[in-house]
């Protein structure tokens, strides 16, 4: 048996940008998923805690077990501290661990192979996607998707002709407050719907490009510590999704009650519902604001550590 643990993300710059290929930050954060995998017997049946797999339910996981086990019946057991549809990762949380569990099965797992399988998986679950949440769950801390390498290079990813180099790169020195808008988006419906409208209107595509110069800002910004420059890029980040319709009044409102005690505040994810983000040395006041405003704030520390063997047996 092992057991494996990975976090949860907020994405910090460039979200939907970066399925296109442009510059895009993550960071991990302390809300963790933690899988089990048992080996069964071979005239088994592979289960998710006690019932057996299906499609439906367990769509992440099944991908990953038809893809790295060979065939082998196995037992998953899942705990996850990364809420669902909240725009959080908890899908990437999910495949990372569930397929890092099955690798580790083997021993080592090696973090680059285990960024490609998950790309893969993620890709056959929904469609068009970009490797940033799967990368930011294994990598943990921050975590910059860029189109060449440069210091910090993890690995790189390619797919359709587009290329993703992911980088580590400096969590920020500000407290993260999250506000959840109480309604679900759904990534694949809106990141698709997105698609059409770039490729229907040229001013999609170039409002693109602005979001993924404004990451790259952000990103330099981030790197020297200035984080009045990172807000002040987060700002602008969250205009330009507004602008391509991933945003809404409930978001809109998080996020301007949230900014006068914030650096900077914006939707992150999928947008369309879910969550804002905001970064602060005023939890407390930016907490209070987005609860003011009929939203559920929530506080998450920054998570370092990435996907992690926690403990092997037998
Ligand atoms: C979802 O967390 C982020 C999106 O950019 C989709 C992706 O990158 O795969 C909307």
């Amino acid at each position: 048996m092992v057991r494996v643990s990975s976090p949860g993300k907020v994405i910090l710059f460039g979200e939907h940008a970066v399925v296109y290929g442009h510059p895009a930050v993550a960071v991990a954060v302390k809300a963790r998923t933690e899988v089990d995998v048992y080996p069964a017997s071979d005239e088994g049946q592979t289960t998710v805690n006690g019932e057996l797999i299906d499609g439906y339910r367990h769509k992440h996981l099944l991908l990953a077990h038809e893809l790295l086990s060979k065939g082998s019946p196995m037992r998953f057991r899942i705990r996850s501290r990364v809420p669902s549809t909240m725009g959080l990762g908890s899908s990437s949380a999910l495949t990372i661990a569930s397929a890092g569990g099955i690798l580790a099965l083997d021993g080592d797992v090696d973090p680059e192979k285990l960024a490609q399988f998950a790309f893969e998986i993620e890709y056959k679950a929904g469609g068009k996607a970009s490797p940033l949440d799967t990368s930011t769950s294994i990598a943990g801390g921050a975590v910059a998707l860029l189109p060449e390498s440069e210091s910090g290079f993890l690995w790189q990813i390619e797919k359709d002709g587009i290329r993703w180099c992911a980088h580590s790169c400096p969590v920020p020195s500000a407290s993260l407050v999250i506000g959840y808008t109480g309604n679900k988006s759904r990534t694949h419906e809106l990141v698709g719907k997105v698609g059409k409208l770039a490729k229907a209107h040229g001013f999609v595509a170039e409002i693109f490009k602005d979001i993924g110069r404004i990451a790259l800002v952000g990103l330099r910004a981030l790197q020297q510590g200035d984080m009045n420059e990172v807000g002040v890029q987060m700002n602008r980040n969250h205009e330009l999704l507004s602008m391509v319709g991933v945003s809404n009044n409930d978001l809109d409102r998080l996020v301007e009650a949230a900014k006068p005690h914030s650096y900077g505040a914006k939707l992150t994810g999928k947008g369309g519902g879910g969550s804002m983000i905001a970064l602060t040395d005023e939890p407390e006041l930016v907490a209070e604001a987005i609860r003011r405003e009929g939203g559920k704030p929530m506080e998450f520390d920054w998570d370092t550590q990435g996907f992690e063997i926690v403990r092997t047996e037998g």
